[in-house]
């Protein structure tokens, strides 16, 4: 049996064209694989609680991950070590990643739990997996049509890479709020991009796939 993870971090699932590619993605994956189990972490349906005081403490004193007030935090980075693939989506939030996001990390990234601090650095110490980042930009950040920097992209490839994740497959829908036949030829790209990669190749005819 195989594990993804969805994680979802738009705060507005039900119109955002990444969280709908993500279900179509989620669908292709279970054609691939038919005993998948979906984890979902919806980041805009469950917000997550901002860092407690007590948290702040126990993670600069080095507590036992047993502690209660890891918790929540073992619950998340639970959900990172049982998936096989990680499914995030994501919009740009004022050229870089949603709070949501960074929170969502700031529970995960754990020192002495998921990443280790050495005389060279920090040391991922999450076993690695492949994981998709769809990526939702109004405007555009790469290309002759940027008009903007980009400071997710470096960003997250640093902190999954302190987890120790490097399989990391950048997909970017740029141009959302423009002219929607251009959205349209973006998404049919993308989708295109996407089912030559091999847990999609059920994406092919993306008709047929439909959010769970
Ligand atoms: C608070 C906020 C900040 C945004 N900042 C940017 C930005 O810096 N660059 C950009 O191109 N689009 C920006 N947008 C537009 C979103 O990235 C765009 O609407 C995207 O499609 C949202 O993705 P979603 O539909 O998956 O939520 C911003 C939107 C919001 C709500």
């Amino acid at each position: 049996m195989k594990t993804a993870l969805h994680v979802n971090a738009s705060p507005r699932p039900a119109t955002s064209q990444g969280y709908r590619l993500a279900g179509e993605l989620r669908a292709a994956l279970r054609l691939s694989w038919p005993r998948l189990e979906v984890l979902e972490r919806d980041l805009a349906a469950m917000p997550l609680p901002p860092l407690s005081t007590d948290y702040a403490e126990a993670l600069t004193r080095r507590t036992p991950p047993q502690a209660a007030v890891f918790t929540l935090s073992e619950a998340l980075i639970g959900e990172l070590e049982a998936s096989d693939l990680l499914l995030i989506n994501t919009p740009l939030h004022n050229f870089t990643l949603p709070a949501a996001l960074k929170l969502w990390l700031d529970y995960v990234l754990r020192i002495g739990r998921t990443f280790a601090s050495t005389a060279e650095g920090k040391r991922g110490l999450l076993a690695d997996r492949p994981v998709y980042l769809l990526v939702g930009s109004g405007g555009h950040h790469r290309g002759p049509q940027a008009r903007q920097p980009d400071f997710l992209t470096s960003y997250l490839r640093h902190a999954l890479g302190t987890l120790g994740l490097f399989d990391l497959n950048f997909i970017y829908l740029e141009g959302l709020v423009g002219d929607p036949a251009d959205v349209a030829d973006t998404l049919a790209s993308v989708r295109e991009q996407l089912s030559r990669e091999v847990p999609f190749r059920a994406l092919a005819n993306p008709v047929t796939a439909t959010l769970e």
